[in-house]
C-alpha cells in the first residue's frame, strides 16, 4: 500500500511523508504541519464492488455560448476578470493583510448590488457593525448589499441555499469553519475544506462565489495557495503599504487572460481606480536624474510606463550588496554577470540597489535593457535623456532580443509625451508612433551609444 501523504505545506500546499523543517517545494521554513485525512474514503477494493453511475459524454465540438457575465462597474476589476463575474464561478482573492482587500470586495458588493445583482457580504473577520461603519465611511451605507458576520460555514451554506444570491462573497477563508472537520479554523484541512463545499456550492446553485485569503507567514494558518487549485481564477491584491497603488493581478483565469492587472490607488475615501496607471507612476518623477530609466512594460493586454530606479556606491564591506525591490533579484545578478562579462564593466565592490517607483512588480524580460540602463546611469553618474524610454531582453550572449508588442509600447511612450526610445534593432516597431528610435544589436553597441566607449 501506498504511504499516505499526511504532511502538508501550509504556504503551498505541497504534501510530503514527513515532516521536516523546510518546505522542499516552495523554499519556506517551518511551515509544514501534520493534515489529518478527511475521511477514511473508499479502498480500491470497496470501489470495484460498487459501481458508480454512468456519466454523460460530450463532443469537443459542442456548441456552447460564451459564459454571462456580471459587470461591476469598477472597471479595473471587471477587465482582471476577464471582463466581468461569470455566474457559477469561484473566485480567489489573495493579498496580505491590510492591504485593502475587505475594501475593494466591499466597493465591488455595493457596485454590483446597485446594477441588480443580489449579493451577499459574509465577513468572519470583523462584526456586521465594523463592516457598516466601513461602508459609511465608504459613502456605500445605502447599498442593497445583504451583510452576516458568520464563521460556521454550514449555516452560510444554509443562508446561501435560501437567499440564493447572484453573489456571495467570503471574507476570508481561513475564518471559516466546518463542523465535520477536526482541525482548527484556517488549518490547511479546514481551508481546503471550506473552499471545497463553497465551490461547488457554487457550480451547483449557479451563485458566483468570491473568497477572500490572507498570505500568512505563520506555519498553522494555511495560505491561499494551498486553495488556488480548486478556484477558476485567483487574483492577488498587491502593493506596497507605504504607497498609496494597489494592484489587483490576475494568475490563473479560467475565464480570461491571466497577468491581467487592474490599478487602484487608497484614498481617505476607499479605492479609486486608476484609468492611466502610466502617468501615475510616472507622476512623482522629477528632473532626470542618473540611476532613472523608464521602461515601457506591457501588463496583461495593457501598456504601462514606470521608472527604474539604480544605485550605485563605493561598499564598504568586503561582501557587496545586491537589494532589489519590484524585480527579479535573480535577473539583476545576472544583467551584472553580462555587463561584466560582454562589456567589460564590472560592479565588484560596488553595492547595488535597485527599485521600481511606485510599488509596481515587474516581472517582463524585456525590462533588462532598462535596468541595464538604469544600473550603467548610476554607474557613470550620468543621466538619461529625460523623454526616452528602453525596452529589450538581454541575452546571456549580450545580444539584444527584441520585445513583443513593440509598437504598443511605442505608442503608450508617445502618448506620454516622450520623443525617443532605446530598442533592440529587429522588432516589429511599425510606424515607430512618431518616436524617434536608437535602435541597438547587442549590449555593447548600447552601451557606446549611450555612454560612449562605456
Ligand atoms: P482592509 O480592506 O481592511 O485590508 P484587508 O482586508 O486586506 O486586511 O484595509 C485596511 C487598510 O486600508 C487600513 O490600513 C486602512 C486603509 N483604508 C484607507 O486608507 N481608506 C479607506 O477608506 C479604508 C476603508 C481603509
Ligand atoms: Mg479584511
Amino acid at each position: 500500500m501506498a504511504k499516505s501523504l499526511s504532511y502538508t505545506c501550509t504556504a503551498c500546499g505541497a504534501s510530503f511523508s514527513k515532516w521536516s523543517g523546510r518546505c522542499d517545494a516552495c523554499g519556506e521554513w517551518n511551515t509544514i504541519v501534520e493534515e489529518k485525512p478527511l475521511s477514511a474514503g473508499p479502498s480500491a477494493k470497496s470501489l470495484g464492488a460498487k459501481r458508480g453511475a454512468r456519466v454523460p459524454l460530450h463532443d469537443l465540438s459542442t456548441q456552447e455560448a460564451p459564459p454571462p457575465r456580471n459587470q461591476s462597474d469598477l472597471k479595473e476589476l471587471d477587465r482582471v476578470l476577464g471582463g466581468g463575474l461569470v455566474n457559477a464561478s469561484a473566485v480567489l482573492v489573495g493579498g496580505d493583510p491590510g492591504i485593502g482587500k475587505s475594501t475593494l470586495l466591499l466597493q465591488a458588493a455595493a457596485k454590483f448590488a446597485a446594477r441588480g445583482t443580489r449579493t451577499v457580504y459574509v465577513s468572519g473577520e470583523e462584526a456586521s457593525a465594523q463592516v457598516r461603519l466601513r461602508a459609511q465611511r465608504l459613502g456605500l451605507a445605502d447599498s442593497p448589499v445583504k451583510l452576516a458576520s458568520e464563521t460556521n460555514l454550514r449555516d452560510i451554506l444554509t443562508t446561501l441555499e435560501a437567499e440564493k444570491p447572484d453573489l456571495a462573497i467570503i471574507d476570508s477563508i481561513q475564518t471559516m469553519w466546518l463542523d465535520n472537520v477536526e482541525s482548527a479554523p484556517g488549518s490547511v484541512s479546514q481551508v481546503r475544506a471550506s473552499a471545497h463545499e463553497l465551490t461547488t456550492f457554487a457550480k451547483r446553485t449557479g451563485t458566483a462565489v468570491i473568497l477572500v485569503g490572507h498570505v500568512t507567514k505563520e506555519g498553522q494558518i494555511a495560505g491561499p495557495r494551498v486553495v488556488e487549485h480548486m478556484v477558476d481564477t485567483v487574483l492577488y491584491f498587491e502593493g506596497e503599504r507605504g504607497h498609496q497603488f494597489r494592484i489587483l493581478r490576475a494568475v490563473k483565469n479560467r475565464f480570461g487572460p491571466a497577468d491581467e492587472i487592474g490599478v487602484f490607488e487608497m484614498t481617505g475615501k476607499g479605492l479609486a481606480e486608476v484609468a492611466n496607471p502610466s502617468a501615475l507612476f510616472l507622476s512623482e518623477r522629477g528632473e532626470p536624474a542618473p540611476g532613472s530609466a523608464v521602461f515601457a512594460g506591457i501588463e496583461g493586454t495593457r501598456p504601462v510606463l514606470c521608472e527604474f530606479q539604480a544605485l550605485v556606491a563605493p561598499s564598504p564591506h568586503s561582501q557587496s550588496r545586491r537589494s532589489v525591490l519590484g524585480w527579479d533579484g535573480g535577473r539583476l545578478a545576472m544583467i551584472l554577470a553580462v555587463l561584466e562579462a560582454r562589456c567589460g564593466i564590472p560592479f565588484t565592490g560596488l553595492d547595488v540597489y535597485l527599485n521600481v517607483a511606485g510599488g509596481i512588480k515587474i516581472s517582463e524580460p524585456a525590462a533588462d535593457l532598462a535596468v541595464a540602463a538604469a544600473l550603467l546611469s548610476a554607474r557613470e553618474d550620468a543621466a538619461l535623456p529625460a523623454d526616452c524610454v528602453v525596452f529589450g531582453e538581454i541575452s546571456l550572449s549580450g545580444a539584444l532580443r527584441p520585445a513583443s508588442q513593440t509598437e504598443n509600447r511605442l505608442k503608450e511612450a508617445q502618448k506620454l509625451g516622450f520623443t525617443s526610445a532605446m530598442v533592440p534593432s529587429g522588432g516589429k516597431t511599425g510606424t515607430g508612433a512618431g518616436l524617434s528610435l536608437r535602435q541597438m544589436g547587442d549590449l555593447t553597441g548600447f552601451v557606446g551609444e549611450v555612454f560612449g566607449a562605456g
